[in-house]
């Protein structure tokens, strides 16, 4: 594994960072130390959670393991904003919800500090000056070392930068999009905005839940019982077999294949490979049931596919581009006298 700054800190991390988003609801215990500990055998440093994951259980793991080796060593990462209990206040990103947040995340990692802390989704309700000032007294009284922000859209990002900025505050230092081969609307204004402000890039669900895994294949018509994407019908996921069964989706999966075939690696990581070689990645965000996904996974890291292979795939998966997005308001904004 190789190791990539963070947006413009000098925090070093492994360019494939471990989500822990399984521990706890697919993934026992024991089999969630397996993983970790080969994670950080592979060289890994990187780890992402979330308060609401597996309902506490995710951090609560994460932490028992942390327990027994040198925690410094690593970059843990955790997020606040989604439902942690019924009260009106047990959600969201007021000043009240974000404290309780990170005193319940610290207690369940069992550490002192958390290094990455990110608001999982922007919120209507709270004006984000009231967040982010929270999260620069968090930095500043050193429960905090880096804040992040996930699934934002481009003019919530700019605005919180600028809001941070305005006020001498501690700044977003890198974003958690959804980024992959079946989910490239990332790349109209998040990433443009990302490499201009210098925020680091992690994306979720590089495989999109397992359709970029190598299992999915044209001409399927149930996905196996046993998948994620089976469970995401009954919970109503995104990434279900009915949002994702059309032709665009098997048409992205044929070049997976076809490229995987000629790289002589995996689909899996063929799909984690394309994301690490996007200028504006740091770091994709792993995620793995067992320790076999596991490892397939990791062959993603310390080779590249050629340009030639990249071409293929971004033709393959490449969105209608419209207006303002299209060459005519590109040439409007390049027009000079
Ligand atoms: N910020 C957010 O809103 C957000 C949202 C989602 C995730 N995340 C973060 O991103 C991390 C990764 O997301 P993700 O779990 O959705 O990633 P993903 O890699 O797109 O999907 C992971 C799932 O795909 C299947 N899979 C993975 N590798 C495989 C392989 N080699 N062969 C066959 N199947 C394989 C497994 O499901 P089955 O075997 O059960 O089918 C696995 O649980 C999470 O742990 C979390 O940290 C963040």
């Amino acid at each position: 594994m190789e190791y990539r700054l963070l947006g413009k800190t000098g925090l070093k991390v492994s360019d494939l960072c471990l989500g822990a988003m399984t521990f706890g609801r697919e993934t026992s215990e024991s089999d969630s130390f397996a993983i970790l500990d080969r994670f950080v055998e592979s060289g890994g440093n990187f780890i992402d959670t979330a308060d609401v994951y597996s309902g506490g259980m995710s951090e609560q793991i994460v932490g028992r393991w942390i327990q027994q080796k040198n925690r410094d060593d690593y970059v843990i990462a955790t997020k606040v904003r989604f439902a942690m209990g019924p009260g009106q206040n047990d959600v969201g990103l007021s000043r009240k919800h974000i404290i309780a947040g990170v005193e319940s995340s610290l207690k369940r990692l069992g550490t002192d500090y958390i290094d990455l802390y990110q608001v999982h989704a922007w919120d209507n309700l709270t004006p984000i000056e009231e967040t982010l000032g929270t999260l620069n007294d968090l930095v500043r009284r050193g429960l905090v070392r880096y804040i992040g922000a996930s699934n934002f859209r481009a003019w919530q990002l700019q605005k919180a930068i600028y809001t941070s900025r305005a006020n001498g505050w501690e700044s977003f230092s890198c974003l958690q999009p959804q980024y992959n081969l079946l989910c490239r609307a990332t790349e109209y204004e998040l990433l443009p905005l990302c490499e201009q402000e210098g925020l680091g890039v992690i994306p979720w669900s590089p495989l999109r839940g397992g359709w970029l895994s190598g299992k999915f294949h044209r001409g399927m018509e149930n996905p196996p019982a046993d998948t994620r994407i089976a469970a995401a019908e009954a919970h109503g996921w995104g990434e279900s077999w009915s949002n994702y069964n059309n032709d665009y989706t098997w048409t992205v999966i044929d070049a997976l294949f076809e490229v995987a075939k000629e790289a002589g690696k995996t689909p899996a990581q063929t799909a984690i490979n394309w994301l690490l070689q996007r200028q504006a990645v740091t770091a994709p965000i792993i995620g793995a049931r067992t320790i076999e996904q596991l490892d397939n996974n990791l062959g993603a890291s310390g080779w590249a596919l050629t340009p030639k292979q990249i071409e293929r795939l971004d033709k393959a998966s490449r969105l209608p581009v419209t207006y303002p997005y299209d060459d005519a308001a590109e040439s409007q904004q390049r027009a000079g006298r």
